[in-house]
């Protein structure tokens, strides 16, 4: 209690600090809007091979692009967490906050994560302005998953080596409403990243930016 009592006097003591250039600014040098482009899926879905496919093409366009993902990050900023339920809270939490510094830096932020929970999902979301949040669902059923398994993680949580893992004994709440919807059994990865560039083409997330934002 002690410690949590410390932790809300802090955070009283500490102001919001506004600055001369703002996101708009930023934006608008980088002539782009910025957005995160959220995918959430099983692990052995896609997630990685398509954010990076979509990363390339978003480059050859001339976009300011950062692809943030699960197993990277948790080399570094997230090497403290595990895969317990609060560990992957605090996990997404941390993510979603990175990527709303990105989307103030004026860049387009592909965050690539199982992102298991719903309740962490809408966070995440919620802490972006309207519009700038896409939420880009890589369906791909466990059995998929598991007959892919490209690092053997399947195998090992299947024979009790790993605990907590998604699909096998921790959960993973599909998505109620994400803008996109990847099919990924019957979707190449190429035609994937194509169906996600044509959506943020048709929805204009591509103009080169005026007053929009
Ligand atoms: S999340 O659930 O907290 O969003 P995150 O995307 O960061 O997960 O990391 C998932 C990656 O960690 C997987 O792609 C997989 O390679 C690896 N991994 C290691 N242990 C587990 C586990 N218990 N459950 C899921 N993925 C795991």
């Amino acid at each position: 209690m002690g410690l949590i009592d410390d932790d809300l006097k802090q955070i009283k003591n500490i102001y919001w600090q506004t600055f001369s250039i703002g996101k708009k600014a930023r934006a608008q040098l980088k002539n782009q809007k910025p957005v995160v482009l959220w995918f959430t899926g099983l692990s052995a879905s896609g997630k990685t091979t398509i954010a990076n496919l979509l990363e390339e093409y978003l480059h050859a366009r001339d976009r300011h692009t950062f692809l943030l993902d699960g197993d990277n990050i948790r080399h570094g900023l997230n090497k403290d967490l595990s895969f317990t339920d609060p560990d992957r809270v605090e996990n997404i939490r941390r993510i979603a906050e990175i990527s709303k510094l990105m989307v103030e830096a004026g860049l387009i932020v592909i965050a690539s994560f199982i992102s298991p929970f719903y309740t962490d999902r809408r966070m995440a979301r919620g802490l972006m302005e309207e519009g700038e949040f896409i939420e880009i669902y890589i369906n791909a059923s466990i059995e998929l998953c598991a007959s892919r398994d490209p690092k053997g993680l399947y195998k090992k949580a299947q024979n009790g080596q790993i605990k907590n893992f998604t699909g096998i004994d921790s959960g993973y709440d599909i998505p109620k409403r994400p803008e996109i919807i990847i099919d990924s059994s019957n979707t190449e990865a190429i035609d994937a990243a194509n169906q996600i560039l044509l959506y943020l083409e048709s929805n204009n997330y591509l103009d080169v930016l005026d007053d929009q934002i």
